[in-house]
């Protein structure tokens, strides 16, 4: 374990942003990472898991610590469910794919998203009408100026949508090392409620869809859509899509009538970014190096060398016009930095 100085970590974030860490160490047990935390008491630290969901617009003057805690396997089983445990460092979409190739369901909805296990509770990571918090366990995690191990719940989380108590009151006090996940062995709770995966799987004519079917059709719909970090650096969504009370949406609706909308309770609806983006003609734009995806207004993309002051820009712009032309606030769901 060896601690680097002026480090780029233009790898180690899916924008592919190049900012440099002032300090740098991959830790890859928990032993590690205790004696890292332990040996560097007073040094401003900075954890980093996957670097899918964060924003890069300067230098990080820390230590920064990459999790690369690896492993995976059954804890706990019974006739009807199995509780994985994952740690930390491992890749989600791997994940995923390794527990459905032992039938295992409740994870398939989610294939490739990008990142790592360990920052999947932090913003309660979803897809195709499924979140983690639907088979969340439980997680472990150190205390960062303790270094004592401790458990989270799911009820001690308190999700939500794409938030957690990690973003909240526990914001930068622990380091999640790894999570458990119940799944189901028998009576797969099959979910194709979310319009695109239903008319994927009528194209292929699958109509008793299994696990790997649902997978195949979430990573078909996905390609389809959402850039792949590997060769257009994102981040994913880029802002959350904004509830409104639906009095304040049906004033809204008067004037767009065509405006997209899902219930989500009796007084409130979720109104989808992307739509409000696209509307307001921002999707495909391009501004030097960073801009808003062709297929998916949601995402914002560098396409090679965009700082991330460049594309914290674009966002900015983006917020400041839907604000004026709709009156609705949306809200970044990338971390910057
Ligand atoms: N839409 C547009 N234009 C666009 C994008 C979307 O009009 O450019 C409309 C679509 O026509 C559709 C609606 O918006 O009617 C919803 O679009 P989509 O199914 O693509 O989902 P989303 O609401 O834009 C959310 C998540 C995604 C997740 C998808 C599928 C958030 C912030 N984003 O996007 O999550 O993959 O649903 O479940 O909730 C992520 O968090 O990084 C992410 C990609």
């Amino acid at each position: 374990m060896e601690i680097e100085s002026n480090f780029s970590l233009k790898k180690y974030n899916t924008f592919g942003i190049e900012a440099k860490a002032s300090q740098f160490v991959a830790v890859h047990s928990v032993t590690e990472l205790k004696s890292v935390l332990e040996n560097n008491k007073t040094q401003k630290k900075f954890i980093l898991g996957g670097g899918s969901n964060m924003l890069l617009t300067k230098d990080i003057d820390a230590l920064v610590i990459h999790i690369d805690l690896k492993g995976k396997k059954i804890i706990k089983e019974n006739n009807d469910f199995v509780w994985v445990e994952s740690q930390a460092g491992e890749s989600w979409h791997e994940f995923v794919l390794w527990t459905i190739d032992q039938n295992f369901g409740g994870l398939e909805n989610m294939s490739l998203i990008p990142g790592n296990v360990g920052t999947t509770p932090v913003q309660n990571i979803g897809a195709y009408g499924t979140e983690i918090k639907d088979t969340f366990a439980s997680c472990e995690a150190m205390t960062i100026e303790s270094q004592e191990m401790r458990t989270f719940t799911k009820e001690e989380c308190r999700f939500g949508y794409r938030e957690s108590i990690f973003k909240n009151e526990a914001k930068n006090q622990y380091v999640i090392t790894s999570v458990v996940f119940k799944l189901t062995k028998i009576n797969h709770k099959i979910n194709t409620s979310y319009g695109d995966i239903s008319s994927e799987l009528a194209k292929n004519n699958i109509t008793i869809p299994t696990l790997k079917d649902i997978s195949n059709a979430v990573i078909a719909i996905r390609q389809s859509k959402l850039p792949d970090p590997k060769e257009l650096g994102n981040s994913g969504s880029f802002f959350k899509n904004p509830i409104l009370l639906k009095s304040d949406f049906e004033k809204i609706q008067q004037q767009f009538p065509e405006i997209k909308y899902f219930d989500i309770s009796k007084t409130e609806v979720k109104v989808p970014a992307g739509w409000l983006i696209e509307k307001a003609g921002f999707k495909g734009k391009r501004f030097g190096d960073a801009g808003i995806h062709k297929n998916q207004a949601l995402v914002l993309v560098n396409y090679g060398n965009a700082t991330g002051q460049e594309i914290l820009n674009v966002s900015k712009d983006i917020q400041e016009t839907i604000f004026k032309k709709f009156g609705i606030h949306i809200e970044g769901e990338v971390n910057v930095i």
